[in-house]
């Protein structure tokens, strides 16, 4: 009898199953009720009790060995990819959702891509700021309006903690750093106390451009605004500059360009005059390079910021601010293809 148990192990232990099926069958021929198992435990009775024991051993080990085995092909069987005939292997896959770049995200990147064409490297700095970055180091009076509570948000009532309301701050924090030759494009989000309508928003971007070294002029900002203009609105486009005021350049300016919707003909877009205004510029005040550590006297250096929302209102003519914060799927898809 052990000789038939210790062949029935080794066949046990060479089994194999192609599919489901056959390993059913094989179940029942070992361990179905009229298997051989269930018959050798039929046969025990009549073996002599000074055997019983040895034989009581090996025929454990032959159920659990065939056990194992069966439960073994099962997982193999249950693991493995199910084919059936009425797949079509040849269907094209269902399509991913990838997702797209937010219309802010493009545009972005490129302001960032042609500054970069012109030696501009990208530099960054905290949205949670203090009054030296935002305001004092940039020349603005004690007073100014901007650093107001009803502009500014000040963070726990403490006044020296504050949301950067633009991106000049990162000027000074590269300058404190670093000494000319600088050439700097910062991006970022800036915070401002506004009531939130369709043309103003408690939070939005700016991209700030700086660039100080020996003898930069107005002239080299003109060029760099031109080029800037034809790259990113066409190469149609004209600028305009117009005397303005900021505390931390000194002369300063805003630039218009050509109307990009009607060629400059004018259109209710432009308010007929044929001119958009799209950023903010001038020459570093020499008390900004002076506050940063950099001698007035040896470099100058020129700076200008636009907001991210104007641009991309501009170019792809999205009238409501708050579209860029509600993260419509529908309005967010219309950008698929400028990705
Ligand atoms: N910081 C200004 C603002 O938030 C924008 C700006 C104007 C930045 C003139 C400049 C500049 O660097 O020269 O409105």
């Amino acid at each position: 009898m052990i000789d038939k148990i210790k062949s029935l192990l080794q066949e046990v232990e060479n089994l194999t199953a192609s599919n489901a099926e056959e390993l059913e069958a094989l179940r029942i021929k070992y361990l179905g009720k009229k298997g051989e198992i269930s018959a050798l435990m039929n046969d025990f009775r009549t073996v002599p009790a000074e055997q019983k024991r040895e034989v009581g051993i090996y025929i454990n080990q032959l159920k659990e060995t065939a056990q194992n085995k069966i439960n073994e092909l099962k997982e193999s069987f249950e693991n493995a990819p199910t084919f059936s005939n009425d797949i079509d292997l040849t269907r094209t896959a269902y399509p991913i959702g990838l997702g797209t770049r937010h219309p802010l995200s493009l545009v972005k990147k490129e302001i960032c891509d042609i500054f970069g064409r012109l030696g501009f490297s990208i530099a960054e700095g905290p949205e949670i700021e203090d009054d030296w970055h935002v305001f004092s180091s940039l020349n603005f009076a004690e007073d100014h309006p901007a650093r107001d509570m009803q502009d500014t948000f000040f963070i726990q009532h403490n006044p020296d903690v504050l949301l950067r309301t633009h991106t000049s701050s990162v000027q000074t924090r590269v300058m404190e750093k670093q000494q000319p030759p600088i050439r700097i494009i910062c991006p970022g989000r800036v915070y401002r106390n506004e009531a939130i309508s369709y043309r103003a928003h408690c939070f939005f971007h700016q991209v700030e451009a700086l660039y100080v070294d020996k003898n930069v002029s107005f002239a080299d900002l003109k060029q760099a605004l031109l080029f800037f203009a034809k790259e990113m609105f066409g190469p149609e486009t004209k600028i305009r500059l117009r005397p303005s005021y900021f505390p931390f350049t000194e002369p300063s300016a805003e630039m218009d360009i050509s109307c990009n919707i009607c060629g400059g003909e004018g259109c209710p877009f432009c308010k007929h005059t044929g001119w958009v205004e799209i950023l903010g510029c001038g020459m570093v005040d020499p008390n900004v390079l002076e506050n940063c550590g950099i001698d007035s006297k040896v470099y100058t250096g020129y700076a200008l910021g636009m907001g991210i929302e104007r641009i991309t209102n501009l170019k792809y003519r999205v009238k409501d601010l708050r579209m860029f914060s509600e993260n419509d799927i529908r309005f967010l898809r219309e950008f698929e293809s400028a990705n």
